[in-house]
């Protein structure tokens, strides 16, 4: 067992700093056996992917990849910072998942999909079933008149149609847009209008929780809030979660709502030949949350982005197609994309695709999985190990898979958490890479090289081969490895994963991610350029990084990003409600909660009522992960004097903290109140350091 080692208190801690208070943790060693059979065992790999040879060194991530017509240039800066990787290609990001395996790997699964029901049985894809399958869902989207740079929406669970329908857009080039698919309608319609699609695509229903959930419903919904913002939506295509049967109660509308499966019938064995497309073409969008209410679609392009998911899923998540890879993410979001659909079938992996939730009907569910497919390769993230420990700590002991390597993603894990995925899931045999990245980064950014560094847990450990992070203070200084402060991680150069573009809104690119330490808007030289990465983040002696979380107004719930904004617009959709502020709140489980602080309008009664609408908005505007712990009806908002609502003393409120000093605010006095209804009259105030992201959490109000 490890043992935890104190490092020195801290002393002088400057404005533009963060304080960090944690412990050093101890290293734990891959195994010899790991080490022999791992991709990537090549420690001079670092200093072939080192600075000095940017960006050359990517080529070798493009060489994974089958061209159509090979680049001219590596990476182009002329509309820096818009960056343009692998110019002068043609190439085709289905081809190189599904078409180059056929011959070697052909008659091999691609995927194997597990329904929730446990009754249900598995569904193995072969690589020849997927092209047929891609093939003919492509030759239906060619029939009905897309073309490449299109853009269509999905609404799609975990269910194999969802990597098909995105890999037939793929072969065209038209650009998918998934929105996760526990999202509210609403949420879905305002990503429509934004991408400009016409059409939508979904399921009649699928399996969450032991309840068959009616999904069509939500698509009537997005629908409806899409035409409400100007988007005109002509077809919704329904895939049906039992073919040829319709498992929603909510009726079809005709001339607008069409079962793939009917349609299909048309397309039946037909092939249509991958499109050779420019390397810089765009492959999907995928919405993250920002600070304001306006979704934000990270744009990512093909060839670049496919040669970044494809080098680290075989170099980090260590895949070999004889491997049986399980990775528990939603494909809804940027990790199923990266390391689910792109990443691993771009190097012939076998794919587990599990449908429901994972204590589902208990908390052994994953192990029997396991046990029953044979699976080595593990990717979750730490919310899922936590409920999961929480729920059954003992259960991975009886059953017999053996991991060879874990992975965690989405959010900073305890030690604690890391500790008992370690010895209980991974058995002390397998590896454990925590993966540090965001949608906006296609893939990972502060990762070990499994075989070649030692693991520290809570840690990510240093930058994945040819990333170069930095750590800069408020003023633009870099603050040093080792000093134990911590600052914005951003990454010193462009790589080849990097979003390509805001959609439809370079301006907000550049301001987001760039604007920040810039100091020549003109320049083309990509070292003008670090990348913001929106978190926080302190760098040990030995020079692994550890995350403190997002530093924007951005909550991450169980891994999901979302946007304080969006949160306190479908707060203000109930008519009663003329302020809300939400904050975060440290969750067992789910790592942060949103909480919610609502001020009425003038002669409106308090009510348990408008709690509840409150309540439901979010889950209709957003989804259920929106829920707020508590909903509050104050008095009024702690506000500034220029009126602006400091969400920091209420998050400390929330989160039990003593709320410092008020004395500068416009209405110190509403302070007092608002501590006492959520506290109670006593102060219970613990004297705990409130986590890093909490505490910068409104910071820049
Ligand atoms: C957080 C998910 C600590 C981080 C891939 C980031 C992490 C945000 C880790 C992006 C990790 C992701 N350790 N924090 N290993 N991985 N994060 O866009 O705050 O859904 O900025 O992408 O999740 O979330 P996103």
């Amino acid at each position: 067992m490890a043992k935890t080692v104190e490092t020195k208190e801290l002393t002088e801690v400057s404005e533009a700093q963060i304080a960090v208070h944690w412990k050093e943790e101890e290293y734990y060693q891959p195994s010899e056996k790991f080490k022999a059979q791992a991709n990537l065992r090549d420690p001079h790999v670092f200093a072939k992917f080192g600075l000095d040879k940017f960006p050359d060194c990517f080529k070798t991530y493009a060489d994974m990849l089958t061209w159509f017509q090979p680049y001219h240039t590596v990476l182009d800066t002329s509309d820096a910072p818009f960056w343009k990787w692998f110019v002068g290609g043609k190439i085709n990001a289905a081809y190189n998942c599904v078409d180059r395996h056929l011959a070697k790997y052909g008659s091999k699964a691609a995927f194997i999909f597990v329904p929730e029901p446990e009754s249900e049985p598995d569904v193995v894809i072969t690589y020849q079933e997927l092209y047929s399958r891609v093939n003919e869902v492509a030759a239906l989207l060619r029939g009905m008149g897309l073309k490449a740079g299109d853009r269509v929406t999905f609404h799609m669970p975990m269910v194999p149609e969802l990597p098909i329908t995105m890999l037939a857009c793929a072969r065209l080039g038209i650009i998918h847009s998934q929105v996760f698919g526990g999202f509210s309608g609403q949420a879905c319609g305002s990503r429509m209008q934004d991408s400009g699609s016409r059409v939508l695509i979904t399921m009649d229903s699928y399996w969450r929780n032991g309840t068959l959930v009616d999904h069509k419903a939500n698509a009537d919904i997005a629908v409806r809030a899409a035409k409400d913002l100007g988007q005109d939506v002509d077809k919704v295509l329904v895939w049906q979660r039992y073919a040829g049967r319709y498992s929603a109660k909510t009726p079809m509308l005709a001339g607008r709502d069409f079962f793939v499966n009917d349609l299909l019938k048309d397309y039946k064995g037909k092939n249509v030949e991958p499109v050779a497309l420019p390397s810089e073409g765009p492959l999907f969008l995928m919405y993250s949350s920002g600070t304001t209410g306006k979704p934000k679609g990270a744009q990512h392009g093909i060839a670049g982005y496919l040669a970044y998911v494809t080098g680290t899923s075989k170099w980090i998540l260590d895949i070999h197609p004889e491997d049986i890879y399980w990775c528990m993410a939603d494909i809804g979001w940027i990790t199923g994309h990266s390391y689910i659909v792109y990443g691993p079938l771009a190097i012939a992996a076998t794919s587990v695709l599990y449908e429901g939730v994972p204590t589902f009907p208990d908390a052994g569910r994953p192990w029997r999985i396991a046990e029953r497919l044979g699976v080595n390769i593990f990717h979750t993230a730490p919310t899922a190990i936590r409920m999961l420990r929480k729920l059954g700590p003992q259960e991975p002991r009886k059953y017999k898979y053996h991991f060879k390597s874990m992975t965690t993603v989405g959010e900073p894990i305890e030690p604690e958490a890391w500790r008992w995925y370690y010895d209980e899931v991974g058995k002390r045999e397998a590896v454990i890479t925590d993966t540090w990245w965001m949608t906006e980064t296609g893939g990972f950014l502060g990762t070990t090289v499994p075989a070649i560094h030692a693991m520290k847990p809570g840690s990510c450990g240093p930058g994945a081969p040819g990333i170069h992070p930095v750590i800069y203070d408020e003023t633009g200084a870099e603050v040093p490895k080792g000093s134990g402060k911590a600052g914005n991680i951003c990454i010193r150069h462009p790589w080849p994963g990097i979003m390509q573009t805001i959609w439809g809104d370079r301006d907000r690119y550049v301001k987001t991610y760039f604007a920040k330490y810039n100091k020549n808007p003109k320049s083309k030289d990509w070292r003008d350029w670090p990348f913001l990465c929106g978190d926080g983040a302190v760098q040990a002696a030995d020079g692994y990084y550890r995350i403190l979380g997002r530093i924007d107004d951005v909550i991450n719930v169980a891994g999901h990003r979302l946007g304080t904004k969006e949160i306190e617009s479908a707060c203000l959709t109930v008519p009663e409600v003329a302020e809300a502020a939400v904050v975060p709140v440290q969750d067992e489980v789910k790592g942060r909660v949103p909480e919610v602080y609502i001020a009425v309008k003038p002669g409106v009664p308090h009510s348990q009522d408008i709690i509840d609408r409150v309540v439901k908005a979010n889950e209709e505007v957003i989804g259920k992960i929106a829920r707020p712990k508590h909903v509050y009806i104050v008095p009024d908002m702690p506000k500034t004097r220029s009126g602006k609502i400091m969400r920091r003393v209420l998050a400390a409120i929330s989160n039990r903290r003593d709320v410092g000093d008020v004395t500068t605010l416009a209405n110190p006095d509403v302070v007092e109140q608002i501590r006492s209804m959520v506290q109670g009259q006593e102060t219970m105030t613990t004297q705990e350091a409130l986590p890093e992201d909490i505490a910068k959490f409104g910071e820049n109000e």
